[in-house]
């Protein structure tokens, strides 16, 4: 089992008068100028449909950026039988050639394609260079190379045998197809969601979000250049509810791989328990849904990590990470510190579109969203038991813009400490120093999720009891650090409660819910 030892892809800095810095932005540059017309891939076909719907920047939604074909159910159904007829050979392939095509996918993208997977997320994701770097090229790459190293790990896992007997087991992928379901948030996690269950053996029917078309192209282009054979992966665009309703009816359905929201992750998940006598074997349901992620800062924490931490795990990616830290609990004697180093930073944040690496702030991500937050930011400025005390303007005559907001509330049940909103909202709570024990138990109570969260103190006393009271409150803790920025192969990432099955995105974890093992005993 000789793999190449993953390490971490080294993060870029793109600092000015960086080639990678001109590389990228020239890229940027033409694929702005460009119109694209992207089709589905089923088997080795290029699908058009002509039912087509187009692709634009949410900092610039005026401009078409191309066009991308949508599915009717007769496209669902060939992507089903394309997958089920790819499966034989790409199962019976072995595991060093499946690596081989996943190693090489790994390298492309640290070279050749590295500019052109960060400029697609940059333009149809909005996310500066900087956002983009840590997703599309580095997490990616990570996902890729330590997958095939966990991968190894798990065929070397052998039963002990005996005198006469010879215990084996064969990882063997799950019998029919998995469906992947992904979000706009990652390019890294939509493609590891496709990725890591066809490294076992798997194919798959992947649905990409409608705002994540464009680099959803460019990793179908990479992969197919690393050598991935046709009809292992097959895209599908379109509606949703039509794409589900045809996979989730399917005999061979055997796995689900979701990042989304709390509420469609359920939905799936009671009609694939409502169609459950339909299927051969029961299915695998791996997701990782929505968040409500904390900072929680004891009397003794730092006051300047604290801010930095809110600045950061809450504004970059306008919020939209998962793990963004979106409510936060500071203690009296240290709030006007932490305050006046937010302010400082928020102040500094520069916000308009990617092609300008210094702003901090792109847009969010469509119209929807952008109607969402704002809603709940002039609810804030009216309501009674909060304030609006940082950002709150909000613009979207060019692009989705909203500027960073930081809401001070007196009610620790207040809807913006308790409703994920994904976006670029921070909201506090004061609170009373004597209360830092029973404001553990208000940050475990009051939401329905379990995804991130963070503590600062600098008491070792404080931060052990705070570790326990909240241990099942984020499957992602951190300790005086952000909550955000999590690290394959370091900071295995997911969550339990409403945010998901916490299986571990990037993990040995995650691999072996794509496996259906064969114990063999042989008598010698
Ligand atoms: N891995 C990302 C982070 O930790 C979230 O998906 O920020």
């Amino acid at each position: 089992f000789n793999v190449p030892k993953a390490v971490n892809e080294p993060v870029k800095s793109y600092a000015p008068n960086t080639p990678e810095r001109k590389q990228v932005l020239d890229t940027y540059k033409k694929m702005y100028n460009e119109t694209i017309d992207v089709p589905m891939y089923i088997g080795s076909e290029e699908v058009r449909t002509g039912h087509t719907a187009t692709m634009s920047p949410p900092h610039d939604h005026k401009h078409i950026l191309g066009t991308y074909h949508k599915a009717e159910k007769q496209h669902v159904d060939l992507a089903i039988s394309t997958a089920l007829e790819a499966k034989e050979k790409w199962a019976s392939t072995s595991w060093e050639h499946r690596a081989a095509i996943f190693l090489k996918a790994a390298e492309l993208l640290s070279g050749p394609y590295r500019a052109k997977m960060n400029a697609a997320t940059m333009l149809a994701q909005s996310k500066n260079v900087f956002q983009a770097e840590i997703d599309a090229a580095c997490e990616l790459i990570d996902f890729l190379t330590f997958n095939v190293q966990f991968m190894t790990e798990i065929y070397q896992n052998q039963p002990i045998s005996d005198k006469g007997i010879w215990n084996r087991m064969e990882y063997r992928p799950l019998e029919g197809f998995i469906y992947a379901v992904t979000p706009f948030n990652f390019t890294a996690i939509a493609a590891n969601l496709c990725a890591a269950p066809v490294m076992l053996g798997n194919v798959c029917v992947w649905k990409p979000s409608d705002s994540q078309v464009y680099s959803a192209q460019v990793i179908v282009e990479l992969f197919k250049e690393a050598g991935l054979p046709d009809g292992v992966i097959n895209v599908v665009y379109g509606d949703p509810v039509m794409i589900t309703n045809t996979i989730l009816e399917h005999k061979e359905f055997s796995g689900l791989h979701f990042t989304g929201s709390t509420n469609i992750f359920k939905s799936l998940w009671a009609q694939i328990g409502q169609n459950i006598n339909k299927y051969k074997s029961y299915p695998r349901i791996v997701g990782e849904t929505g968040g409500k992620d904390f900072i929680w800062a004891h009397p003794s924490a730092n006051p300047i990590a604290v801010a930095t931490a809110m600045s950061r795990g809450a504004f970059e990616y306008q919020g939209q990470k998962c793990s963004a830290a979106s409510r936060s609990y500071v203690p009296k004697s240290i709030w006007n510190d932490v305050k006046k180093r937010l302010t400082k930073d928020v102040n500094s944040m520069k916000m308009g579109s990617p092609e300008d690496p210094s702003n901090f702030i792109n847009a969010v991500i469509h119209e929807g969203s952008f109607d969402k937050i704002t809603k709940y930011i002039d609810k804030a400025k009216s309501d009674s038991d909060s304030e609006v005390i940082l950002g709150g303007n909000y613009d979207k005559s060019k692009g989705y813009f909203i500027e960073p907001t930081v809401i001070v509330t007196t009610n620790p049940n207040y809807t913006t400490m308790e409703t994920e909103l994904f976006g670029p909202v921070l909201t506090i709570y004061v609170y009373e120093d004597a209360d830092w024990k029973s404001t553990l138990k208000m940050v475990d109570e009051t939401s329905e999720y379990a995804l991130t969260g963070a503590i600062y103190s600098q008491d070792r006393y404080a931060i052990e009891y705070a570790s326990k009271v909240l241990e099942n409150a984020a499957g992602n803790f951190y300790i005086n650090d952000k909550p955000t920025g999590a690290v394959v192969g370091q900071q295995p990432f997911g969550g339990g409660r409403g945010s998901g099955t916490n299986d571990k995105a990037g993990s040995i974890w995650n691999l072996l819910r794509w496996v259906s093992p064969r114990t063999i005993k042989e008598a010698l």
